[in-house]
């Protein structure tokens, strides 16, 4: 009786089996590491509809963009200011962690919904899981986390300059205008900036969102890719050679 009870989940399962073995198969034939995106997707909770992302076809969305540019790029230093769970500042450490060298300078206020200003923000970055996670993930020498706003940082590093910059924070008009005005002279020359939500012109829950405004006067001086998206946008600006502090 055991063993046809065995034979049978045997059976059953076999359809399974072979499905598992030929994405196995596939997965190590493919450039990047499956199981891997996978599981910094799902560690990071990534935002899926905000980045292009989906988990179970191991998809970074936008998050191929930033890893691409910055294996590429090979930036010694990053700015990356909010996130909600660190799905983008892991893709940009883990580019980091890959080039063999490179920080992440990760700002995020750790706002939540009692405050104004969170934009989706989860005051992860306040608890200690939030302040220990890309340590777990092996990305600890990649990153260092500020748990402050953007204001505060760039006073406490008034020096400091960088390769690539990820705006992702307060969304409004103002917010996004500081972002750009306080760090764009601190971009490199040949450097990037990335804005998130660079498509959403209307007044969510959360906020009203102004990014788009700060970008449709720039865009008219600056060489820039945008990805158009209905859910969020990304759109890459970069800094002429000869031009620091323009
Ligand atoms: C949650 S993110 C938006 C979601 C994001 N698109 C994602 O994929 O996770 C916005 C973050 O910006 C942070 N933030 C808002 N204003 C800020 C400021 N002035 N300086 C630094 N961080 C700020 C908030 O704490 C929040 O965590």
């Amino acid at each position: 009786m055991l063993n046809q009870l065995k034979t049978l989940i045997n059976v059953l399962l076999k359809p399974y089996r072979i499905t598992k073995r030929f994405y196995e198969i596939i997965s190590s034939q493919k450039l990047t590491n499956d199981q891997q995106l996978k599981k910094l997707l799902e560690y990071f909770q990534a935002d899926v509809y905000g980045h292009q992302a989906n988990i179970a076809t191991a998809d970074l969305g936008y998050g191929f963009i930033h890893y691409g540019l910055l294996r590429q790029l090979k930036p010694k230093t990053v700015l990356c200011i909010g996130s909600r769970y660190g799905f983008i500042p892991a893709v940009l450490a883990s580019a980091c962690k890959d080039n063999g060298f490179g920080q992440v300078y990760f700002v995020d206020a750790g706002l939540d919904d009692t405050n104004s200003g969170a934009y989706t923000g989860k005051g992860f970055w306040r608890k200690p899981e939030g302040m220990k996670i890309f340590e777990k993930f092996g990305l600890g020498g990649f990153i260092t986390i500020f748990v402050t706003k953007t204001k505060s940082f760039a006073k406490l590093y008034p020096d400091l300059v960088f390769d690539y910059i990820y705006v992702d924070g307060d969304h409004s008009y103002r917010g996004a205008k500081f972002d750009f005005m306080t760090f764009w002279p601190r971009l490199l020359p040949n450097g990037l900036m990335a804005f998130h939500d660079s498509s959403i012109k209307e007044r969510l829950i959360e906020g009203d969102y102004g990014v788009w405004r700060v970008l449709k006067a720039e865009l008219k001086k600056r060489a820039a890719v945008v990805f158009p998206s209905l859910t969020a946008g990304l759109t890459l600006i970069q800094k002429p050679v000869s031009l620091r502090s323009k």
